[in-house]
């Protein structure tokens, strides 16, 4: 079936932060949730479930579980028992029972930045020690191209680190690791007796030719210190629902996490595990369509940029719909942050949310319509040419 993703509903009237947070004359392209309605599917399912009248306490789908398990076969040749499933309410609170569940407060957790800023806050909010290390930018003829610095790691790791959190596909650098950097990575984390926590949240949003590995895979004893977190969210567009899962194959870290979570981490609601269910069962196609488009708008951003602002570098993502763009030609004075907003009318992310290399920086979300892209990517072109 054809899906048309040129089409979007308007977002205005529907209690969404990304479209009420700035003036109607903004075009929000900053925080990452996408413009389009969620497949049929979902949509159905979330109407059955409203056509019950009771909404008490949920039970979690043993379907759920099998679905997830079936998908990791599937995509990634995982092979997962259900019971290594926890699921949450969410991705972050997942990053913060992490956090909390490994080592001691004044422990310290590493984190490659620049990164998705809950990756910053969640050790200090659980009384651990922040510890961070760039990543490199290497530029080549088609964009900025982030890699993992081993060197930057090694300087930084110390030995009261327990945890390392990594992205994967990373935001906001749109990198998919390589089975190589997972590889290294893994070794560096087993030589220094980390932990590791895995955010996949991403990695159902290939583009193009990408492919996907987690790092629990690279061999069994990397599989059993590592807390893997995933959800139907982002994928398809239902983050505003709340289900999300850890995978943890290792009983006692898995204990150690539940624990971490008991009492202050509420069950994920029935309707979002309703929305879960039909999202990983019957929305393959969809997927596969939204897929092309993101990829189509990914590179239709890539080449205007290079023709109309070369002035502003960009990264080619290869998952998800977050570019990366390097405004710092646009001179020391300038904030890219507030230039786009307050002269072009768009809103993007600000760099400097994401930690040590962020600076000169802002997110862009093109997790939207071809025209709402190319409308706030000519803002941007006039905006640059008139300062
Ligand atoms: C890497 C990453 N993790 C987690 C989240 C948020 O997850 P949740 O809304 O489930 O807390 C996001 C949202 O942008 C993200 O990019």
């Amino acid at each position: 079936m054809q899906y048309d993703f040129d089409k979007a509903p308007r977002r205005c009237a529907s209690d969404s932060l990304k479209w009420n947070t700035y003036g109607d004359d903004v075009l929000p392209l900053w925080i990452a949730d996408m413009d389009f309605s969620s497949p049929l599917p979902v949509i159905r399912a979330l109407q059955d479930r409203l056509e019950h009248p009771v909404f008490g306490y949920g039970k979690e789908p043993a379907l759920l579980k099998e679905l997830v398990v079936q998908r990791l076969g599937r995509e990634q040749g995982w092979r997962v028992e259900p019971e290594a499933i926890v699921f949450l309410p969410g991705l972050v609170t997942g990053l913060n029972v992490t956090t909390r569940g490994v080592g001691s407060p004044g422990d310290a957790v590493l984190v490659n930045t620049p990164v998705y800023p809950p990756f910053l806050s969640a050790p200090t909010n659980q009384e651990r020690r922040l510890l961070t290390a760039e990543q490199v930018a290497r530029p080549s003829d088609c964009g900025l191209r982030y890699e993992i610095d081993f060197d930057a790691l090694e300087r930084t790791v110390s030995p009261e680190t327990r945890l390392f959190i990594l992205c994967n596909p990373h935001n906001p650098t749109g990198r998919a690791f390589s089975e190589p950097e997972l590889r290294h990575l893994a070794e560096f984390c087993l030589r220094h007796d980390l932990l590791i926590c895995s955010d996949e949240i991403h990695c159902d949003l290939l583009l193009g030719e990408s492919r996907h590995r987690s790092i629990a895979q690279v061999a069994p004893e990397v599989e059993a210190r590592t807390i893997t977190l995933l959800a139907p969210s982002k994928t398809f567009n239902i983050p505003g629902l709340g289900c999300s899962l850890a995978v943890i194959p290792d009983a006692s870290l898995r204990r150690r996490f539940r624990s971490a979570a008991a009492g202050i981490v509420p069950d994920v609601n029935l309707f979002g595990f309703a929305a879960a269910v039909a999202a990983y069962q019957e929305c393959e196609d969809w997927l596969t369509g939204l897929k092309a488009y993101l990829t189509d708008n990914r590179d239709f951003l890539v080449k205007f940029l290079s023709r109309n602002l070369p002035e502003i570098g960009t990264t080619v993502p290869e998952a998800t719909y977050l570019a990366w763009l390097d405004c710092r030609q646009l001179g020391p004075q300038t904030d890219p942050y507030r230039f786009f907003l307050e002269k072009a009318g768009v809103a993007l992310s600000d760099g400097r949310r994401f930690g040590p290399g962020g600076e000169g920086f802002v997110r862009l979300n093109f997790g939207c319509t071809r025209e709402v892209l190319a409308q706030a990517l000519e803002r941007m072109r006039q905006a640059v040419r008139e300062a």
